[in-house]
């Protein structure tokens, strides 16, 4: 069984007092962490100040990180440097990186190898534009992405991964993808883990879906076979939102 995994990516949002507000109201009120893991991404500047603050059921992770332990690099803030907060979790290849920030394949690789290096858990995020979506390529770019990924893991480590499938068109839109089409693509990424990592692998790795996801429509999206979990942008600022969604089952 794949333990759930709801992350919040807060992205560029919230002040300090916004932040420590939201973590005092969600600590008592998401899952045991028996049940479901939760974790919330934050800008680097709240990170330790989260970790101070974590109740047992709630993880702070970081939304990106160089892939050197330390060196000249103004500006970016290393593996070392986050484990250092406490940190357990953090996103690596967000769309809004690799789009924006010139992250490739191979930078998303060299991170995810830093992240086991540093015992901190990858988000590993994979996702077709909407074009790729139109034209039929949804499935070779997923493909790709999720093998230049985690090149070069062991099994072991592959089975620690967590993959965030968002399909990029759904991000920020209000547009979700259909639990359906979701769940299509959850699976063919699991499949392609299978082909390259085995089946034993493929079975334990959780893939998250993310891209509108609302307290409306996430117990459909947690429902379908291939989603474990969901990485949640918008809808993950609001507490009340946030702890509604942890309970998905409930
Ligand atoms: P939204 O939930 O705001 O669509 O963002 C999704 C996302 O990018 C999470 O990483």
């Amino acid at each position: 069984m794949r333990k759930p995994i709801i992350a919040g990516n807060w992205k560029m949002y919230k002040t300090r007092d916004e932040a420590l507000q939201f973590i005092y109201t969600v600590n008592q009120a998401v899952p045991s962490i028996d049940e479901v893991e939760t974790v919330i991404c934050a800008p680097a500047v709240l990170l330790r100040c989260l970790v101070k603050r974590q109740g047992d059921h709630l993880k702070i992770g970081a939304q990106n990180m160089h892939f050197e332990e330390k060196g000249a690099y103004t500006g970016e803030v290393s593996p070392f440097l986050l484990k250092d907060t406490g940190v357990q979790y953090v996103i690596i290849g967000h769309s809004e990186r690799r789009e924006m920030f010139n992250e490739t394949d191979e930078s998303v690789n060299k991170k995810v190898h830093a992240a086991f290096k540093y015992d901190l858990t990858p988000i590993v995020c994979v996702g077709e534009k909407l074009q790729e979506r139109e034209n039929g390529t949804t499935n070779v770019i997923v493909d790709a992405q999720t093998v230049k990924a985690l090149s070069g893991l062991t099994k072991e480590q592959v089975k620690k991964v967590v993959v965030a499938y968002e399909p990029i068109w759904a991000i920020g839109t209000g547009r979700t993808a259909t639990a359906e089409i979701a769940n299509e693509t959850c699976g063919y990424i699991r499949s392609v883990i299978e082909r390259v990592y085995g089946k034993e692998v493929a079975d334990e790795v959780r893939v998250q879906y993310g891209g509108s996801v609302k307290p409306n429509n996430i117990k459909e999206l947690m429902a379908q076979e291939h989603i474990d979990g969901a990485l949640i942008g918008g809808a993950s600022l609001e507490a009340e939102a946030f702890i509604t969604m942890t309970n998905f089952n409930k």
